[in-house]
């Protein structure tokens, strides 16, 4: 289906006006994970799978908004904004908010929201939504935006408005994405760069576990708060220290003894791991994807052992790959606890390990495995069609 396509012919029927179409894609992780609210380095990318909303100004001073995807329609004004037990509506109230909050009051508009980004599988369609909404109202409203602006407004929006304490990358690989490139995102200066990602005879895949335990949410904010708790004392022992990325293992060994072992372990696996990814640019830049796709398993490793933010179920896909010689790099993708692995795999023998990694997958754990092949697409965007 051609879902712009699709929405702005049920936008026009629905609101009997010709609307903006904004674009804003699901994003994956290469490498880097929980490192970017520690100051560290990623390595996301956008996606083909995205977000797309139609908008256009409402007549009647009332927003009328229409989730295609599950036909359930919200109306609200925008002088009060509250968090609506709906959720899906959150994610735009809160760029609202944002607008608001820099001083732009926001018109009441019109909209229809529908997109391909799997639900659950922790491809971030919250932040492709929220950048989507936001780019869209800046240009339909003549609101100058930059993309920076844009991804730090959808950061605060999650943060304040839906309530969940994540980093930068999502907002940023979404909005920034590049048609096969990867952003290797410095998240303490936002400073970033491209880098081709020549897969030659690979593809990346997704093989969503089907899960998403409820640990999830409490947990990522225990884990940034265990971040804090080691910062915190490395601040008494070290002078120039604001985050992990100040640290390095040869100063969190020196100091370990003052250390909770469990504080300990945490900080490590975040130095280490944006050590790995730093290395990983460099096997990218030598086309050497081996290399690359070890250091994957090293980054899940950690995620599991030393982060422990993993589960069985993304626990179990990934260690079926370790003995496929077609899996070039396999480990769990985003804040974890379920959610997707993304793999590197021969493209011509992807199709035969779904079939077997499945049937394993349904027998021991008596879920139903899926997959997504993707492509690594341009960020967030007005589309015209
Ligand atoms: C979630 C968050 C991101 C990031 C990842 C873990 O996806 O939204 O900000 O912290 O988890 O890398």
């Amino acid at each position: 289906m051609n879902i712009p396509l699709h929405i702005s012919q049920i936008h026009e029927s629905r609101f009997n006006q010709k609307p903006l179409i904004v674009r804003s894609p699901g994003r994956i992780n290469l490498i880097g994970e929980h490192t970017d609210y520690n100051n560290g380095f990623v390595l996301p990318a956008a996606t083909d799978k995205a977000v797309y909303i139609t908008l256009s100004a409402s007549t009647d001073a009332t927003c009328h908004w229409f989730a295609a995807d599950f036909s359930d329609e919200f109306t609200t004004t925008l002088d009060v904004l509250q968090p609506s037990p709906k959720n899906w509506p959150n994610y735009l109230l809160g760029i609202v908010e944002q607008f608001q909050k820099m001083g732009h009051s926001i018109p009441a508009f019109n909209c229809v929201v529908s997109g391909d980004v799997p639900a659950g599988g922790g491809m971030s369609s919250s932040a492709a939504l929220e950048c989507a909404t936001g780019w869209g109202l800046a240009n339909l409203f003549n609101i100058p935006l930059d993309k920076l602006t844009l991804t730090r407004m959808a950061q605060r929006s999650e943060n304040e408005f839906v309530g969940l304490q994540c980093g930068i990358m999502d907002m940023f690989a979404s909005a920034f994405g590049k048609h096969n490139e990867v952003i290797r995102l410095d998240c303490r200066s936002l400073a970033y760069e491209y880098f081709p990602l020549e897969l030659g005879d690979y593809q990346i895949v997704l093989f969503d576990t089907g899960v998403k335990h409820s640990l999830a949410s409490s947990e990522y904010n225990t884990r940034r708060q265990e971040c804090e708790a080691g910062v915190a004392l490395l601040q008494t022992l070290e002078s120039d220290i604001h985050s992990l990325r100040d640290v390095s293992e040869e100063m969190l060994l020196t100091h370990q003894r003052k250390f909770d072992p469990l504080i300990f372990v945490r900080c490590l696996y975040v130095v280490q791991e944006n050590e790995r990814l730093l290395a990983a640019c460099e096997d990218l830049k030598r086309g050497d994807l081996e290399t690359f796709g070890q250091r994957m398993y090293g980054s899940h490793n950690g995620l599991r052992d030393m982060y422990e933010v993993s589960c069985k179920e993304l626990d179990y896909l990934v260690s079926f790959t370790t003995t496929e010689k077609s899996v070039l790099g396999a480990r769990m993708m985003g804040g974890g606890f379920g959610g997707c692995t993304i793999n590197i795999i021969k493209a011509d023998a992807v199709d035969d390990l779904f079939e077997r990694i499945q049937k394993a997958y349904k027998i021991a754990m008596g879920l139903d495995l899926k997959m997504y092949k993707v492509s690594i697409e341009d960020g967030t965007s007005i589309l015209s069609i």
